[in-house]
């Protein structure tokens, strides 16, 4: 049966070009209540957002990222793992908030942002925007910290770079679902190779037949590459996080 919201979902695709209109006001709050309006781990609310609009500090995160197109984004917001509001509330209180510091901690702010963030790239392109979720602001935690003055017990999770598209991406193939969707517990399919391979050629099909950056590619060479990068990147964030004060149990 025809399902809007469904069919949204199912028609999702990363923009990474950007006309030059910026997106209103309206615009945003209505992402900002959208991302609001999410589910929270035990209704804390642990995470902020940073409205990212200083093109100084726009090109920072470009250069953190090696992504400068995120500077054309008509938008660009940062999602933060945040603690350090409800350590405000537990200090006026006059209560000891050390359990703040914990790894359950950091792990509920990370979901929350993590959900919110997906709540506003479905609530963006209904609004007819488009988007990129970015981890790679993580290239340099520390820095991200100190250019937006994040205090203890908050992290830099994701960046969203939003606009209005300037360019409709080729929808990319996903797995066949008896890959990642089992029942009663964890099984990988009897014929996982033959599945795999037929993923492999399917999303080599995507990449071969796109407008911009044709290439062949596979699934199996995709994460081959991914588990070939330099295993010094990103090999500080342990102690950027603790740094912070998480993972502090
Ligand atoms: C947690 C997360 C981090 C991501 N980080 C980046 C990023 O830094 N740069 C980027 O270009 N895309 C990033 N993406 C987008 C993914 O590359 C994209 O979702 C994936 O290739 C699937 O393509 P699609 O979104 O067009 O379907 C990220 C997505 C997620 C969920």
């Amino acid at each position: 049966m025809a399902n809007e919201i469904i069919d949204q979902l199912e028609n999702h695709r990363s923009v990474r070009q950007f006309t030059d209109q910026p997106l209103t006001k309206l615009e945003v709050a209505q992402l900002i209540s959208a991302a609001q309006h999410a589910s929270t781990s035990t209704f804390s609310q642990q995470y902020s957002i940073i409205s990212v609009t200083d093109p100084k500090q726009k090109a920072i995160l470009g250069e953190i990222s090696g992504h400068h197109w995120l500077e054309k984004s008509g938008h660009f917001l940062l999602m933060v793992v945040d603690q350090y509001r409800n350590l405000q509330i537990a200090k006026n209180e006059g209560i000891p908030a050390d359990v703040l510091g914990t790894t359950d901690k950091f792990l509920a702010g990370v979901m929350d942002a993590a959900i919110a963030t997906e709540n506003i790239m479905v609530a963006a392109e209904s609004l007819g925007l488009g988007g990129t979720i970015m981890g790679s602001i993580l290239n340099d935690s520390k820095r991200v910290i100190d250019t937006f003055n994040l205090p203890e017990l908050t992290f830099p999770l994701l960046g969203i770079a939003l606009g209005h598209p300037a360019v409709t991406p080729g929808l990319k193939p996903r797995m066949p679902e008896a890959m990642m969707h089992f029942e009663g517990g964890y099984k990988l399919p009897a014929d996982f190779s033959t599945q795999l391979n037929g993923y492999d050629a399917a999303l080599n099909a995507y990449y071969q037949s796109r407008n911009s950056n044709a290439r062949p590619e596979s699934f199996t060479h995709h994460i081959v590459q991914g588990l070939s990068r330099d295993p010094k990147l990103r090999a500080e964030l342990k102690g950027v996080i603790a740094g912070q004060g998480f993972l502090a149990d």
